[in-house]
């Protein structure tokens, strides 16, 4: 089996990739461990930057984004029973669209379909090959058979348990990573929206988030060990917990309703450069992982994917490869943006137990610093939309 480009993982960043160089000719094939149903369902991140709403309507798949996602021109955060409003587009001219990653998946998936798009679902064994050489290939096994794929190119895009990273020989990588010792538990509940923007509320109990999904659909998540276990949390004990870090709000109240999923995500910050060898190239998670407060995740794979395509349009329309030699450095420029933007924002957030009572007003005094101070608020608004200069 041969392609021109070989792309391991379908999440955002294989399936947008795939699709993106599709619509400028070029053939890729994508290879997923899981199932079509299973990637369509996995409950992940919820807000998309400006830059990734306008690739995905560039895409030509931003309709039903547009549609049913919401658009939020601010959020708010909340401390000491207080809620203050970040003006997202005031401050930037830029807003942020809420939309569920697995409704993102559900598009690109129906788009790479409808194109004739060659995705190959629970494949297992995935290997790589020969990326030092001019004709790497993909070894991957899909029911019960073999396979070898040549390419010109292999991509990895299978998050942070993937293959690919470790493809990428030790003694040229470097890896940064900062391990957080608190985690979010999420949920899906059945009930309406109680805030029309999402609150980032910090509380002396531990930081909580109020998002959405829909009308009838929210989505909140609150600080917790990562260690604990969704079966230690019955009900009754989220909702008082949520009650506590929210309620106290000027004019807040959480909503009750019935909780419909649960999880617990652990958290934290890594880089691992380069993102780069060979004919091999990292992109999304695979590369690197945000603490998810920042709400950068997902946003970032769509922008590596976007530098990537552009090189890879580079090398098969003009034979030109500057810009594929310098796609992991113009990465990573965007990523430690983010990165400190996340870290900052966690740190900030968070009720951090390593922290001396000196370092806990300063928490205060930094909420109160970005919600007053239109300087300062604006630069928090400009790394949340991504209108970031890097
Ligand atoms: P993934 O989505 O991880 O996709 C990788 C794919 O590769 C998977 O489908 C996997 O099955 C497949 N794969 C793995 N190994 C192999 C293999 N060996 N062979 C073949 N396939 C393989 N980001 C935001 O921007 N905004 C948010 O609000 C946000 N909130 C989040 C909330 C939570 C609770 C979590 C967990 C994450 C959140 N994120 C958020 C982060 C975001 O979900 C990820 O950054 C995003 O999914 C990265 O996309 P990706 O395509 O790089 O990787
Ligand atoms: C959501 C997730 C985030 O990480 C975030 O910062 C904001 C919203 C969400 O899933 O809705």
């Amino acid at each position: 089996m041969r392609t021109q480009v070989g792309i391991i993982g379908a999440g955002p960043a294989g399936l947008l990739l795939s699709h993106l160089l599709h619509l400028r000719g070029i053939d890729s094939v994508v290879l997923e461990l899981r199932g079509r149903e299973q990637i369509e369902s996995t409950i992940r991140a919820g807000v998309l930057e400006q830059g990734t709403m306008d690739a995905l309507a560039e895409a030509g798949v931003g309709d039903r984004m547009k549609t049913e996602g919401a658009l939020h021109h601010g959020f708010e955060l909340a401390f000491e029973g207080k809620r203050r409003r970040i003006d997202l587009t005031g401050l930037t001219g830029k807003s942020i669209t809420v939309y569920a990653q697995h409704e993102v998946l559900k598009d690109l998936v129906a788009a790479r379909v409808a194109a004739d798009g060659k995705i190959f679902f629970n494949v297992s064994n995935t290997s790589i090959h020969g990326i030092e050489s001019d004709t790497p290939s993909i070894r991957f096994t899909h029911e019960d058979e073999e396979h070898e794929l040549y390419c010109d190119y292999v991509i990895g895009c299978d998050g942070s348990q993937g293959v690919s990273r470790a493809s990428i020989p030790a003694a040229l990588r470097r890896d940064y990573e900062r391990v957080f010792p608190f985690g979010w538990f999420g949920i899906l509940v059945e009930a309406p929206p109680t805030s029309d923007e999402l609150i980032y509320a910090r509380h002396d109990r531990g930081f909580a988030l109020v998002s959405t999904r829909s009308q009838t659909v929210q989505r909140m998540y609150f600080q917790c060990d990562p260690k604990d276990r969704v079966e230690n949390w019955t009900d009754d004990r989220i909702w008082a917990e949520l009650h506590a870090r929210v309620d106290s709000l000027e004019g807040h109240e959480v909503v009750e309703g019935r909780i419909f999923q649960k999880n617990i995500v652990g958290m934290r910050s890594f880089v691992s450069t380069t993102m780069q060898h060979g004919r091999l190239f990292l992109a999304g998670d695979a590369a690197h992982i945000v603490p998810p407060t920042g709400a950068k995740g997902l946003n970032l794979a769509v922008w590596d994917v976007r530098v990537l395509t552009a090189a890879l349009v580079a090398f098969y329309e003009e034979s030109r490869t500057d810009l594929l030699d310098a796609y992991s450095e113009t990465a990573l420029r965007r990523i430690w943006r983010a990165g400190q933007f996340s870290y900052w924002m966690t740190r900030m957030m968070h009720r951090l137990d390593d922290a001396s009572p000196f370092e806990q007003r300063l928490q205060i005094a930094e909420l109160e610093h970005v919600t007053t101070s239109r300087a300062a608020a604006t630069a928090m608004a400009e790394n949340y939309v991504g209108a970031v200069a890097v």
